[in-house]
């Protein structure tokens, strides 16, 4: 079938690491000096710790809070993506509950994270000393620490964080946001000079430390070092009975040592994920940066509201996206292609110029200048020909409809593999089932079908056949021959006047009857 989409016949259900090119995390900002250029450099001197031990309570979910998902990878996937832009040397994870489901989440995208196991002691100063001893022996540069619950960090704010902490040769900087309401966040206490004294928690705070509107984002980069000595001291003796990374920076303050802290002028980028409100917020906001990206590239969106993609979804310039589409999973759409209103598509490959309107689609492949809908319904391993068809109420699934065939109306394809330039009726149904096992339809090149035809496979229609209206498909059609099981039509005169005698349709007949008196 030429012009069919790039990756061939086999619709795809795997997804790649959740790095691609169009991650909002990496593109299409440009990047910040600070992240390095060389494709494959690392950088020795840095390890990034991901903080994803914690249970997500208020998430109240049999699901670990950072697995849930948004623009259709989750949270922890976002981080992860965010962390590995910045080309450190170790990447870190600390697990605890659920932990083997997270591992798996982390471990099947990047297989290079350094698992770490948190033991009983809780907070997240422990989460750090865990993932500290398990840092190769001899590293002594710069640690950052990001939360499995802060998806929308882009790697451009965390460059930037690491460069000013660089640049001051300091102990701790840490990423700083200001809030109309910081209520749970903790909160950056700054002495009368306006320097960073220390952070403390919410529910630690006294009156007038809640009025504080700088929060701490719970992003930090410490020199590990100056970590390592600190972490020791800090105890549990706090409203919740935990270790809190965050007497850290108060401590090295105590030491003298230099401590900073870098606000972002965009609070959103730093908002932790703590509930299913928050989830939706962030998910609203990563998917306007998605949209927003597209757009930029040349992808024409009438409505970002009403339009939904997902992270690794790929879509060529000049490709129009009508309100109410959700673009799912590895979809990717090519050049000249109009996609909407109201579709859903998951892992599908859409060709150039193709149509697809009002369509529900899994896993299908629509070939260059096809068209789809309205009303279809594409089921998994749906594969449809350059210039092919697929109508108005049609649901197919695992079948083949080769360049150029149709099937416009009101018709269940499965199973079935249609060769070129066919036409199948409307109202086909291919009886697939025998209840017990399925069978395959093979319709030909060059074929018509009759309208409302059943074809009970396993069957052949060879090319250039013909089928009646009505034909109930139960031998094979030879090529060439017409198709034919139609019984005689009986026509019983006078039947209505007979026996339905003074209703509304005995009355017309009677009527239409009548001797003209011309
Ligand atoms: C934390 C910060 C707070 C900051 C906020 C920003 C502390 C003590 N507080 O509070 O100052 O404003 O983040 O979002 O650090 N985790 C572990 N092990 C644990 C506990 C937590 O790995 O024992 C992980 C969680 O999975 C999560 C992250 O650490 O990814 C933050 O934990 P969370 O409970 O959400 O802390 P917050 O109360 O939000
Ligand atoms: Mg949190």
């Amino acid at each position: 079938m030429a012009g069919r989409p790039r990756t061939g016949a086999q619709p795809h259900s795997s997804r790649g690491p959740a790095d691609t090119a169009r991650s909002p995390h990496s593109d299409p900002a440009p990047p910040h000096p600070a992240v390095r250029q060389n494709e494959h450099m690392t950088d020795p001197q840095l390890a990034v710790i991901i903080l994803a031990a914690g249970q997500g309570t208020r998430m109240k979910s049999a699901r670990p809070k950072i697995l849930h998902e948004i623009a259709g990878i989750p949270l922890i996937g976002h981080v992860l993506s965010t962390a590995n832009a910045l080309e450190p040397a170790h990447i870190l994870a600390v697990v605890r509950h659920e932990r083997d489901a997270v591992i798996e989440a982390i471990s099947g995208r990047r297989p290079d994270v350094i698992i770490v196991d948190q033991d009983d002691i809780p907070g997240t100063g422990r989460a750090v000393e865990v993932a500290l001893d398990a840092l190769p022996a001899g590293f002594d540069g710069d640690v950052v620490i990001v939360s499995g619950d802060v998806p929308l960090l882009d790697v451009g704010t965390l460059a930037g964080l690491l460069a000013a902490h660089r640049a001051e040769s300091a102990s701790a900087t840490l990423l700083s946001a200001i809030l109309d309401d910081a209520t749970g966040y903790g909160r950056v206490v700054r002495d009368a000079s306006g320097r960073l004294d220390r952070i403390v928690e919410q529910k630690d705070a006294s009156a007038n430390e809640l009025e504080i509107t700088e929060i701490n984002s719970g992003t930090y980069v410490f020199s590990v070092g100056a970590l390592r000595e600190q972490l020791t001291l800090v105890g549990t003796d706090n409203a919740q009975n935990e270790k809190y990374i965050t007497d850290v920076v108060g401590l090295l303050r105590g030491a003298g040592s230099t401590i900073g802290a870098v606000a972002v002028t965009e609070a959103w980028r730093v908002a932790g994920v703590n509930d299913r409100v928050q989830l939706a917020e962030a998910g609203i906001r990563m998917n306007r940066l998605i949209v927003a990206g597209h757009q930029r590239a040349g992808v024409t969106i009438q409505d970002p509201a009403t339009t939904w993609i997902d992270s690794d979804v790929t879509i060529a310039p000049d490709v129009e996206i009508l309100p109410g589409t959700q673009l799912k999973g590895a979809t990717r759409i090519e050049t000249g292609a109009r996609i909407g209103p109201d579709t859903t598509l998951v892992d599908c490959e859409i060709g150039e110029n193709a149509t697809v309107v009002r369509t529900d689609g899994t896993l299908a492949v629509i070939g260059a200048g096809a068209s789809v809908g309205p009303f279809a319904y594409l089921r998994p391993n749906t594969i449809l020909g350059a210039n092919g068809k697929i109508g108005t109420f049609v649901e197919t699934k695992n079948s083949t409809i080769g360049d150029g065939s149709k099937v416009p109306h009101l018709s269940y394809i499965g199973d079935t593999t249609v060769g070129v330039e066919s036409n199948v009726g409307a109202g086909t149904i291919t009886a697939n089932y025998d209840g017990v096992d399925k069978h395959e339809t093979v319709v030909g090149s060059h074929v018509r079908t009759g309208s409302h035809n059943v074809f009970v496979a396993p069957v052949r229609i060879g090319d250039g056949a013909y089928t009646g209206a009505g034909t109930v498909v139960r031998k094979d059609v030879p090529a060439g021959a017409l198709g034919l099981n139609v019984a005689p039509q009986r026509n019983s005169e006078g039947w209505v006047e007979a026996h339905r005698a003074g209703t509304a349709a005995a009355k017309a007949a009677a009527a239409a009857n009548e001797p003209s008196e011309a």
